[in-house]
């Protein structure tokens, strides 16, 4: 095998673990617990939460992390880091342990940013994690 031919195999190795490279998890057992209510739905109950807190950084052209959260379909396919919500598994979500500030350094939204984008409650928390858990529907 040349030279040229091992320096590209590296490179393309080193990217494929770049892309590989997971959102970090919290302790889950200081999560929230899931909200009680039934037929959570994106539209109905979370859209209006993830507007006032979370999208105007994650849309247009350079979304923050280039993590578009403008539809549904937006946010459950991922960012720069890969996927952030696992349908079904709240628990295993990235968004919820960041949104709960149990992941330093990437709390969300930024904790110096929260004058203009408030963090979301301990129960809007919950019902994020009900919305996910119920399938994020
Ligand atoms: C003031 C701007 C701002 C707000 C508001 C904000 N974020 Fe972020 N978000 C960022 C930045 C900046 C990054 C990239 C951080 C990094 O990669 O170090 C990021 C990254 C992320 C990521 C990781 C994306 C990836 O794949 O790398 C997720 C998930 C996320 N944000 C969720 C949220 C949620 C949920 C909310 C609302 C509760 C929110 N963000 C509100 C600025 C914001």
């Amino acid at each position: 095998m040349n030279t040229k031919l091992l320096l590209t195999l590296g490179i393309s190795t080193a990217f494929a673990v770049a892309a590989f490279a997971d959102l970090e998890l919290g302790d889950a057992s200081k999560l929230p617990p899931t909200a009680k209510k039934t037929g959570v739905t994106y539209d109905k109950d979370i859209k209006p939460l993830f507007e006032k807190s979370c999208v105007k950084c994650h849309s247009g052209e350079k979304p923050k992390g280039k993590y578009s959260m403008e539809t549904k379909d937006n946010i459950l396919k991922g960012g720069k880091e890969g996927k952030s919500v696992v349908p079904g598994n709240s628990a295993k979500s990235a968004l919820v342990h960041q949104a709960a500030d149990l992941v330093k350094d990437m709390e969300m939204p930024p904790t110096d940013k929260r004058d203009k984008y408030p963090a979301l409650t301990k129960d809007q928390v919950a019902l994020v994690r009900a919305w996910i858990d119920q399938g994020a529907k």
